[in-house]
């Protein structure tokens, strides 16, 4: 089957290509099964080497290729042509500076995500036995999701309160540090939750929900935001919340 593509376009280096503008490309013998990340990489390949976009692993995994696609953030890799339609459109996901074309510049993403120190801190001496540091099964459980997350920016750039102000840390970063705030090996949880308590932390969240829809590893989003806000409301982290509180 046919299908076309219209491609929201621009390269701020050139002059009359510096406003956004959109082109279509029509692609004949097209599957239903193939990926819209396979139909561009045709398009790139078979009538425009000058198409830009961002992708490595093709597999959902590398969180590279994150897009609008119809009006909604996905990785590219993960959408086949069946459930876009014979029309689909792309755009660049939103909130972040255009590079070219479908690139966006991710460095704001990750200074935001930098913030909330997303690492392990432990200062105490490794097990002398040579054994990792323990948790029971319950408290692994705690931060399971939230561990799932590619950094594809997907939540992010689809949250409103992140587009009227670029300066909210956004749910990525607030996911990035639920993984480590509610993990209890670890000793900065106050810090993070510190950071997240400033004004452009987690309360510029209004529960808008964008974010969780827009995951493509299925995190609940909204709900690990809604965890993070109850720990700062208890002062401290999830050394004295309750298990049964959490979930
Ligand atoms: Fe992407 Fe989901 Fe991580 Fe957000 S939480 S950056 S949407 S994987
Ligand atoms: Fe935005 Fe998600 Fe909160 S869309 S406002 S971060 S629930
Ligand atoms: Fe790696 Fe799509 S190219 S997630």
């Amino acid at each position: 089957m046919d299908v076309t593509f219209k491609i929201r376009r621009q390269n701020p280096e050139v002059p009359d290509r510096e406003k956004p503008y959109w082109q279509e490309f029509v692609l004949s013998d097209v599957d239903p099964t193939d990926r819209v990340l396979e139909m561009l990489h045709r398009i790139k390949w078979e009538q425009d080497g000058s198409l830009s976009l961002r992708r490595s692993c093709a597999h959902g995994v590398c969180g590279s290729d994150a897009m609008r696609i119809n009006g909604v953030n996905r990785l590219a890799c993960k959408m086949l042509i069946q459930d876009v339609g014979e029309r689909v459109q792309v755009e660049p996901i939103l909130g972040l500076p255009v590079i070219k074309d479908l690139i966006v510049d991710m460095e704001p993403f990750f200074d935001h995500y930098k913030r909330v120190m997303p690492f392990f801190v432990n200062d105490n001496p490794v097990p002398q036995d040579g054994r990792e540091r323990l948790q029971t099964q319950e408290d692994r459980e705690l931060f399971d999701d939230s561990t799932k997350c590619i950094l594809c920016a997907c939540c992010t750039t689809s949250c409103p309160s992140f587009w009227a102000n670029g300066q909210y840390v956004g749910p990525a970063a607030i996911v990035g540090a639920h993984r480590f705030v509610f993990d209890t090996r670890d000793q900065a949880g106050q810090e993070r939750l510190d950071v997240l308590s400033e004004p452009n932390g987690v309360w510029r969240c209004r529960t808008i929900f964008n974010c969780t829809p827009a995951c493509p590893r299925d995190i609940e989003v909204t709900k690990a935001i809604g965890e993070v806000k109850l720990a700062i409301q208890k002062g401290t982290n999830v050394g004295i919340i309750q298990t049964s509180e959490i979930h």
